[in-house]
């Protein structure tokens, strides 16, 4: 049997908050349960996650570069660098790995400085506003590009 489909869940900062951050916006799960669940859907969907998250940089930079060796794809919140890091962009389309881009809270209808996104123009999309579900829907979008949602 061949192995199921592998998808890396990044996380970046603040996210590990989740719970009592601003749960106004972001919802009352924590890292852990958003984790838990998006795990359960993968393995609902034939695939496997594994989930890293990180407030560094160059500690998400190096979970994408080493994710070339196993990953099928990337479903990716990263935080405020998705607003700030070119460094994660470089990260993201150097590793070659098809991407979505995810948000708990709609970020075009935020700040206006939430409203940039250096990580869209190299992902295959952008989900967000939809809070935890916005990963159910990321591990959806990412099966489905790659061919592997059992309705394809
Ligand atoms: C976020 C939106 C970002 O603007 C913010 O900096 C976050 C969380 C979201 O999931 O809604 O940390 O990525």
């Amino acid at each position: 049997m061949s192995e199921p489909p592998h998808i890396l869940l990044l996380n970046g900062p603040n996210l590990n908050l989740l719970g009592s951050r601003e749960p106004s916006i972001y919802g009352a799960l924590t890292l852990a349960e958003i984790e838990a669940r998006a795990a359960a859907h993968a393995a609902r969907r034939g695939a496997r996650l594994s989930a890293f998250q990180s407030n560094h940089e160059g500690a998400l930079i190096d979970a994408l570069h080493e994710a070339r060796a196993w990953a099928c794809g990337v479903v990716i919140n990263a935080g405020a660098y998705t607003h700030t890091s070119i460094a994660l962009r470089d990260a993201l389309s150097g590793t070659g790995l098809p991407a979505v881009e995810v948000h708990l809270s709609n970020i075009h209808a935020r700040e206006s400085f939430r409203h940039h996104s250096y990580l869209a123009a190299v992902c295959v999309g952008q989900i967000g506003g939809f809070g935890w579900r916005s990963y159910l829907l990321g591990i959806d979008a990412l099966l489905g590009h790659l061919g592997l949602l059992r309705e394809d």
